[in-house]
């Protein structure tokens, strides 16, 4: 069963070899733009990120696509012929990671870090209101990122109230009730633009959004008016809509935006490749793959 790589922009060569120290016969061809049809016409897996335009449809014999990372929105093209089962990697070591990420940012905004970063600049020894040590946190995806999240804010002391389609409060509601509010949904059609100005107007005035799931949930120049405007008091993006993010880009100028480039947490290549392998031999024993997606819900 010839698998295709399609891990770009990360290095094809790094999951080679993570996939054959583990199985050292399993086929797999790295994709290259050049690539003619004969080579692609066996292929039956796909373990990647994105496809590139064009590539789905040239895979008549496609069963199943894994995702390197725990989003799977890039893989989710219409051409995808509907027999096709989409996996993703599940990994608590990332969902951790990415949970400190959330409580860093979380307690520099609410313990007023920035202020004094800033009167350091200036030798000002000067001592600001302390801010609240139990911030109300909404966290909107309670998935394994999200779930991950609330815990690790919760242990530092801040009250945690999440927001998923099973839970009861509505999203004004959350919007309404939060300090802070932290992305952690799935990017769907659904998802995707959420966090607009309506958004934003909702949420407490000098409140902060964390953002460590897609660039694409956030109304940019919306995020960037509300920040000008002090109706928030700033933002930490992990993921903006554009990646890698424009030097001219204006979300670099906004005081009290904090622009971080997409690293809150990875897999290692070795999880993804150890749960790959584990999807691949159930796909050879005519087995189903662990941690589908379902493709109409788009994760
Ligand atoms: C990272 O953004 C992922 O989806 O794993």
């Amino acid at each position: 069963m010839k698998t295709l790589l399609l891990t770009h922009p990360l290095p094809a060569q790094v999951f080679v070899d993570a996939v054959h120290a583990i199985d050292p016969q399993l086929p797999l061809l790295e994709y290259q733009p050049g690539l003619a049809d004969a080579a692609l016409g066996d292929v039956e897996a796909v373990l990647g990120w994105r496809f590139p335009a064009g590539v789905a449809a040239r895979l008549p014999r496609l069963r199943w696509v894994c995702s390197v990372g725990a989003g799977v929105e890039k893989l989710l093209v219409p051409e995808l012929l509907p027999r096709v089962q989409v996996s993703r990697i599940v990994d608590v070591e990332q969902a951790d990671g990415i949970a400190q990420l959330v409580v860093l940012m979380a307690l520099r905004h609410a313990r007023g870090l920035a202020a004094y970063e800033a009167q350091q600049h200036t030798r000002q020894w000067v001592r600001q209101p302390i801010g609240a040590l139990r911030s109300r946190v909404g966290v909107l995806g309670m998935g394994t990122m999200g779930s991950a999240v609330a815990r690790m804010l919760q242990a530092v002391g801040f009250q945690v109230t999440g927001y998923s389609r099973h839970s009861g409060q509505s999203l004004q509601a959350v919007l309404g009730g939060s300090d802070i509010i932290v992305c952690a949904l799935p990017l769907t059609p659904q998802t995707e633009g959420l966090l607009d100005a309506r958004a934003f107007a909702s949420m407490p005035r000098g409140s902060y959004l964390i953002n460590i799931a897609r660039g694409a949930h956030v109304v940019e120049p919306d995020l960037i008016a509300a920040v000008r405007t002090g109706q928030l008091a700033g933002a930490a993006l992990d993921v903006q809509s554009r990646e890698p993010l424009p030097a001219d880009d204006p979300l670099w100028d906004v005081p009290g935006i904090t622009i971080t480039p997409h690293i809150a947490a990875q897999s290692s290549p070795q999880t993804i490749a150890e749960q790959f392998v584990q999807g691949w031999r159930c796909l050879q024993r005519g087995e189903v793959p662990h941690n589908l997606v379902d493709r109409v819900r788009g994760y």
